[in-house]
């Protein structure tokens, strides 16, 4: 893929991206890319994605190798979303990164990464930053704080270490007498002494293009296992005399990578502590943090409550003063003001509209909705249907691809019968109509305004306004007043 010139490159403040994503999945036992795993209900890759789009490089270059076109979909979503949530905010957004793909169809290391991008890397200005795509709590402030030391010291490499009390699985950092960074180890090339080293390698880089991939190109001469580790550039242009910067921070809960499923389940408790802060830290009560589960971007407006277990996922909405009560799971959805969810509830792809009810044990999916004040109660399945202000549907029905106004009194056991066996066929239930018990709507179908139906009716045609039907076939008994 040729590298395409971008109107930022000539921004003398501008600096490209370059994040890999090649890496198989080997350490998570996974026949998914591991950059594909999902922490917060967004792969890892998206996580990172966010912290670059935010810091506003010129251009964004990915390395992809196994499981090439998923994960190069999965960047194209996230950046397709942040395209549209900034041009939402902003009337006049600031140009989009440039973006290119290149394969890496062996993976052969970190460096060797690097190396499959020296066109693309030839054809930027400025400063790379290097990201891993595994490293997803990274934030823009890092990057920009990286960048700045490197601009500031010259330096032909500088990345960003941290200390842990328990450094297993990450590279080492030495440092000589004067505290310079020296090298990078491999904790399977450490010695006893380095393996008891505490200064680790996030895998966070800036680096000149031009003089990393010359160090690189020695590297490979000189390498035999075919591997070639980004981390060893480290050692070898500080023995050019080139200035290598090493930052040490100290908040290394946003610097760790993820590459078992141990710490993909530790990140997703960080995450899931900090979500629940922000929200309480917001206005809401919520009674057990310990069995909420809240989406990163999820939305809860002030004096709502969250009741034990509940799990809210997708971008949801839910606005002020709801009460969602426990075992209730919210799924991609808009939920207005003063909103109560009962519990047991499955709301998916659905919008509930200010002062609505559902529940208990009601499921609502496929963007099912309803207006102000209607009520949906147990046992109750609503899809792709809209029940209007003030109706009711209480008890053990099925509305799907129903269209209902106003006041309707849906009664229990009511179907819309909206499937002959081939093709869905929509239902039309006008305002103050009256749907009688175990009444069969034989879609497509309309039943008039004002008009009623009798227990057990099956309606098999359409029914004129403020009339009576009952029966099987149902047929008009008589016209209301
Ligand atoms: C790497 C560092 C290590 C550091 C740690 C921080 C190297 C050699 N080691 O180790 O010093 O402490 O990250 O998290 O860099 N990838 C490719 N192509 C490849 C190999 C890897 O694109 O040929 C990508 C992977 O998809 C991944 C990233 O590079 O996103 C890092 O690879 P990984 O195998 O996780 O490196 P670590 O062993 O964690
Ligand atoms: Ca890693």
């Amino acid at each position: 893929m040729p590298p395409k010139r971008h109107r930022r490159d000539v921004d003398s403040r501008s600096f490209s991206v370059l994040l890999l994503a090649a890496g198989l999945s080997t350490r998570m036992k996974s026949k998914r890319a591991k950059v594909l795993h999902e922490l917060g209900g967004q792969p890892l890759i998206s996580h990172v994605i966010h912290a670059i789009w935010r810091s506003k490089p010129s251009k964004i270059m990915v390395v992809l190798g196994h499981q090439a076109d998923e994960v190069r979909r999965s960047v194209e979503v996230t950046l397709g979303e942040l395209a549209a949530e900034a041009s939402e905010a902003d009337s006049k957004p600031t140009l989009p990164p440039a973006i290119e793909f290149i394969l890496q169809s062996k993976q052969r290391g970190t460096g060797h990464a690097v190396m499959v991008a020296r066109e693309n890397l030839e054809g930027t200005r400025g400063p790379v930053l290097l990201l891993y795509g595994d490293v997803p709590f990274i934030h823009t402030a890092i990057l920009e704080r990286l960048l700045a030391t490197h601009r500031k010291e010259r330096a032909t490499l500088s990345f960003i270490t941290t200390r842990l009390a328990d450094p297993s699985g990450y590279g080492r950092v030495v440092r000589d007498r004067k505290k310079r960074p020296a090298r990078i180890v491999e904790e399977r090339d450490c010695n006893e002494k380095e393996r008891r080293l505490k200064e680790i390698n996030t895998g966070i880089y800036a680096f000149e293009p031009e003089s990393l991939l010359r160090a690189l190109d020695r590297l490979r001469r000189e390498n035999r296992r075919g591997e070639i580790f980004l981390t060893s550039a480290v050692e070898l242009l500080r023995d050019e005399g080139k200035r290598v910067e090493a930052i040490c921070l100290e908040e290394s809960e946003n610097l760790l990578g993820i590459n078992t499923r141990q710490e993909l389940a530790q990140a997703e408790a960080t995450l899931r502590a900090r979500v629940l802060a922000r929200v309480m830290e917001g206005g809401v009560t919520i009674s057990d943090p310990s069995s909420t589960y809240i989406d990163p971007r999820v939305r809860v407006g002030q004096d709502t409550i969250i009741h034990p277990h509940v799990i809210i996922e997708g971008p949801s909405r839910v606005g002020e003063d709801c009460v969602i009560e426990s075992f209730t799971c919210i799924k991609s959805s808009l939920l207005g003001d003063r909103v109560h969810l009962r519990p047991g509830c499955l709301v998916a792809n659905s919008r509930l509209g200010d002062d609505s009810t559902v529940g208990p044990f009601a499921h609502l999916r496929m963007h099912a909705e309803l207006d102000g004040g209607a009520t949906v109660g147990n046992f109750v399945e609503v899809k792709n249907s809209r029940l209007g202000s003030k109706s009711k549907s209480m008890h053990l029905t099925y509305l799907g691809d129903a269209t209902i106004g106003e006041r309707v009194n849906i009664g229990a056991g009511t179907v819309t019968c909206n499937y002959d066996g081939k093709h869905k066929h929509p239902t039309f239930i006008e305002d103050d109509a009256r749907i009688g018990s175990d009444t069969m709507l034989i879609a497509p179908v309309r039943v008039g305004r004002g008009a009623v139906t009798g227990a057990g009716s099956v309606v098999t045609k359409d029914l004129p306004p403020n009339t009576l039907a009952v029966g099987v076939p149902a047929v008009i008994k008589k016209h209301l007043p």
